[in-house]
């Protein structure tokens, strides 16, 4: 049983369509020989956690289906950006230090720390003084923001957050309309990809850390040009979701890399107040890593709570990234309630 055992993860893999078609054509005609063989519907409802794990399958977008605003970077967005990358003589990065430093035509650049120190010193390179340096600077923003010292808080490279936009919002066939709540989005990592996709205002977010809520809106939004979004993201570590107003119900609720921190008693009171602010029939709640907080409980304690709070566990998933060698693990949960 996926819950209770360690995960494997499936890589997702570039299917061509025409084998999708044939494999799809069959499994139809499977479907209908065999009926004997489908999934009953008491066995497909997934109010249970059982074994349940999904490739996620990369295809490219035909014109029909590409949104206005494409939630995925499709084979033939790589094919493009590949060419291009050829054409300007790209495609084969610099192997050393030397060479790198060759294209930098002997420019050294500056570190973090060396940025951060200018900015201390002088509030910049070329910058105003006395009295000056105080009144032309809408949105002042402390130093060690601006040298982007938080795109290092998660141990991993920060374009990580791309690829998991890119896999929720394609997971749930999102649009801009739709609303999204995410609980710990720290600096906006993940979050910044939704905002930027959703219509104003459909972005909330519930998150403890005072440094992670200054990076997220005195950096990130401003200099993104996103605070137009109005994302609602607030301060807090009780689970408390009144705070984004009453009978606002959401479309995907979503914690990354967050639920394996917090205590299994306040994940579980997370998660019944969260299934009441799940929207029926579409809405999904998606948890990364493990889910130790249901499996610590016992598969039949575990399966009784989520149907007396109205959840369902649908499967796992895990999800290639576009630039670097990773991948993700994503638990699936959706609302029984009609
Ligand atoms: C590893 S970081 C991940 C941040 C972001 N979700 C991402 O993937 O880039 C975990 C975040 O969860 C937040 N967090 C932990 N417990 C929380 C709680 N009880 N309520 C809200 N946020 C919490 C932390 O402050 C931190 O920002």
């Amino acid at each position: 049983m996926v819950l209770f055992a360690t995960a494997s993860p499936t890589k997702s893999v570039a299917i061509p369509s025409l084998l999708l078609l044939s494999a799809a054509s069959g499994a139809l005609l499977l479907f209908f020989l065999l009926p004997s063989l489908s999934p009953s519907p008491s066995s497909c409802s997934c109010s249970c956690p059982t074994t349940s794990m999904t490739t996620t399958v990369t295809t490219p977008a035909t014109s029909s289906s590409l949104k206005s605003i494409p939630t995925l970077t499709t084979e033939d967005d790589v094919h493009w950006l590949k060419n291009l990358l050829v054409r300007n003589s790209l495609d084969v990065a610099p192997l050393s230090q030397a060479e790198w430093h060759t294209l930098r035509k002997g420019i050294n650049p500056r570190t973090r720390a060396q940025q951060l120190q200018d900015l201390l010193n002088y509030h910049g390179i070329a910058h105003y003084k006395g009295l000056e340096a105080e009144n032309h600077t809408a949105l002042p923003c402390p130093g060690e923001l601006l040298v982007e010292e938080h795109h290092s808080n998660y141990g991993e490279p920060w374009a990580g957050g791309r690829d998991i936009f890119e896999f929720l919002a394609s997971a749930t066939n999102l649009s801009p309309s739709d609303m999204v709540l995410e609980i710990g989005c720290g600096t906006l990592r993940v979050g910044l990809h939704f905002i930027q996709y959703l219509d104003p205002n459909h972005f909330h977010c519930l998150e403890r850390d005072k440094l992670s809520l200054m990076a997220a809106l005195r950096y990130e939004l401003p200099s993104r040009g996103l605070l137009y979004k109005r994302p609602l993201i607030i301060k807090g570590e009780d689970m408390d979701f009144t705070k984004f107003g009453e009978g606002v119900l959401y479309d995907l609720i979503y914690a990354s890399a967050v639920f394996l921190h917090i205590p299994d008693d306040l994940v579980w009171v997370g998660l019944e107040r969260l299934a009441a602010r799940l929207k029926p029939g579409k809405g999904r709640i998606f948890v990364t890593h493990n889910i130790k907080f249901c499996r610590r409980l016992g598969e039949e304690e575990c399966t009784r709570r989520l149907k007396k709070f109205g959840l369902e566990y649908v499967g796992l998933q895990t999800h290639d990234s576009l630039l670097f060698n990773h991948y993700e693990t994503w638990y699936e949960f959706r609302s029984s309630r009609v």
